[in-house]
């Protein structure tokens, strides 16, 4: 969603906010803005579209000085449309402010303002934000009180970073319920939404919580919660600033894809003992003492989190022996889950920040036992839980998810064994082996993406289609819900996944000359005669079928399809990931033949902090 950045140093602000911008972009947004103060006055620069428009617009005002404090914003429209006056930053009086989130009481506030003399330009939620706080600082109030007082009076979520002319040197910030964190550096300091924004300056984070009130000058950070002074801890990001870039690549989705060797080995690193066929997760021991007594596991999540979590099903009553139920977030949260102390609620999220996954987590808290699975150190969902197993997917930048879904399946699959071997529910040795499987993955995924020219080539014979099937049994069932959300995301194509059992009791009427459908196939018996079976439905009736299999040329013979892409097998546990490889890769060529906007698909957020 909307992306923010601030500065206060010696430096250059706007080159600053611009760099942190164009690195937010993977957030998805419509339009944007800066402001700094120069010469005795705030310089406002706003423009629809992209980043090359507004920097468009800097350029043509001829700047000569440099000036050392500023904000910047890129929007992604909820209240108002994506138009320059509804841009941020929003003015009045002395104040510019820019905002993520959203004012919920925005309509009397705005009603109240505009009785007091107040003019709005824009259809926002924003500017009542800017009024009042302009309002409070005209009447004499201290700046930070002031940002206290307008805190008080408005309800929803939001992050702001507010510029006052009286007070030149600062910027004001609150939170709640929508991230910020604070970058530390050597007489200047930084503010943004995510950390690839500040990457570039510093790795030292403060990351802010609920409530939080700051003001960030060149020298100092002072942070205050309920108007007393607080102190937040400092941490330093292992993420490098290269890892955060293309590498080579035409789009990060395709560095992501490739990256998922590397960072699966990270998400395994030191977590496995597989002499004696366990798990070494000191994050996981508050669940041991309540693992033997779990009677119910819920999954909840967005998206393809929620994929992950329909694949983690599978693990965890398979391992562990536990009812596990899958729940969309923004379902769940509104319902009544009825969750009580025997029950382990699992929230999945890349980003932590999936307002969702973050309601339906707080839904649980003090009724259940509570873990995040989360990419993102420090994000609000892992603030809340009351365990968190980090995924270790490094940033993940395009907004198409590819490699944050295999360290989750990843993760998920950690967390079964691990719970399988305090309830005894597998024995050492079934433990071992599938550890062992879960090890060679680095070595297997290098491997599978040796496909990609194939598929590259599969591609080109199918992406003037307008809709595409993708069909799978067991667990290869979430794997083909998966490869349709990727290719949809991307291409624009229509696409549904389905377990292909089901297909007879409908879908089956769309099958035509016309329709490709992807066939997930997994080795495993019995469910590899069994989707053989729902594949020679399709091609009798025309279809143009794609299979992605692990299974061997003898299972094959007999097989006739379009295209059969073979990836390695290493187990049957593991190979669900494998067989989401080429699904991710067949997004990716399908979207780049309809020159779609591949990182930055329309309409889509990387992060979807909103309802
Ligand atoms: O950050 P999260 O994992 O909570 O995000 C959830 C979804 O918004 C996300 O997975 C979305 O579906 C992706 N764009 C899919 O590629």
């Amino acid at each position: 969603m909307c992306g923010i950045v601030g500065y206060a140093g010696s430096q250059d602000a706007l080159g600053i906010l611009i760099g942190g911008l164009e690195s937010l972009e993977y957030r998805g947004y419509d339009s944007a803005g800066v402001a700094v103060y120069d010469h005795g006055k705030f310089e406002v620069t706003r423009a629809t579209g992209k980043l090359i428009e507004l920097k468009k617009a800097l350029a043509s005002k001829h700047r000569t000085a440099s000036a050392p404090v500023g904000i910047g914003h890129t929007r992604w429209a909820t209240h108002g449309r994506p138009t320059e006056t509804n841009a941020h930053p929003h003015t009045a009086g002395r104040v510019s402010l820019i905002h993520n989130g959203i004012i919920e009481n925005y309509l009397p506030l705005r009603a109240m303002l505009e009785e007091k003399g107040c003019h709005f330009l824009s259809e926002t939620d924003t500017e009542v934000a800017a009024h009042l706080l302009n309002t409070l600082l005209e009447d004499g109030m201290e700046p930070l009180a002031a940002m206290r007082a307008m805190c008080a009076q408005v309800k929803g979520s939001y992050a702001f970073l507010a510029l006052d002319s009286k007070n030149p040197d600062r910027v004001l910030v609150a939170k709640n319920s929508t991230p910020i964190i604070i970058g530390r550096g050597e007489g200047e300091n930084f503010i943004a939404s995510d950390i690839p924004a500040i990457l570039q300056h510093t790795r030292r984070i403060i990351v802010l919580e609920d409530g939080d009130l700051a003001q960030i000058t060149a020298g100092t950070v002072y942070i205050e919660n309920k108007g007393t002074e607080v102190a937040r801890k400092e941490e330093v990001i292992s993420w490098d600033p290269i890892t955060a870039q293309k590498g080579g690549f035409k789009h990060f989705m395709l560095k992501e894809i490739y990256d998922q060797s590397r960072v699966i080995g990270d998400t395994l690193r030191g977590r496995i003992s597989e002499s004696d066929g366990s798990v070494k997760m000191p994050e996981l021991e508050p669940l041991r003492a309540k693992a033997a007594t779990l009677k119910r596991i819920v999954l909840v999540a967005c998206g393809t989190a929620w994929h992950a979590c329909l694949e983690g099903k599978f693990f965890l009553e398979e391992f562990a022996g536990i009812p596990c139920e899958v729940d969309y977030a923004s379902e769940f949260r509104y319902r009544t889950g009825l969750i009580d102390s025997d029950t382990l609620v699992i929230a999945v999220s890349q980003s932590g920040e999936t307002l969702d996954t973050l309601g339906a987590l707080e839904c649980a808290i003090g009724k259940g036992i509570t873990l995040a699975v989360c990419n993102v150190v420090g994000a609000s969902i892992c603030r809340k839980a009351d365990m968190v197993l980090y995924t270790h997917a490094g940033p993940e930048i395009s907004v198409a998810s590819t490699k944050a879904f295999t360290t989750q399946l990843v993760a998920l699959q950690l967390l079964a064994i691990f719970l399988a071997e305090v309830r005894n529910s597998m024995s050492a040795n079934a433990r071992r082996n599938v550890l062992h499987a879960m090890l060679q993955l680095p070595a297997a995924i290098a491997q599978t993406l040796k496909v990609d020219s194939e598929v590259a080539s599969v591609a080109k014979g199918f992406f003037q289609a307008r809709d595409f099937l993708f069909l799978g049994r067991g667990r290869c069932y979430p794997i083909a819900l998966e490869g349709a959300l990727k290719l949809k995301e991307i291409s624009y194509i229509h696409a549904e996944g389905y377990p292909a059992g089901e297909m007879k009791h409908g879908p089956i009427a769309l099958i035509d000359e016309q329709m490709p459908v992807v066939m997930v196939l997994q080795r495993e018996r019995p469910l590899f005669e069994k989707t053989v079976s729902n594949l020679k439905e399709v091609e009798a009736r025309g279809a143009r079928v794609i299979v992605v299999t692990d299974a061997t040329d003898e299972d094959l013979k007999g097989i006739a399809a379009q295209a059969i892409v073979k990836i390695p097998f290493v187990a049957h546990e593991t190979s669900p990931l494998l067989l989401n490889i080429p699904l991710q890769m067949l997004a990716y060529h399908v979207a780049v033949l309809n020159g779609t906007d591949v990182d930055l698909p329309r309409n889509l957020a990387k992060s979807v902090t909103v309802e």
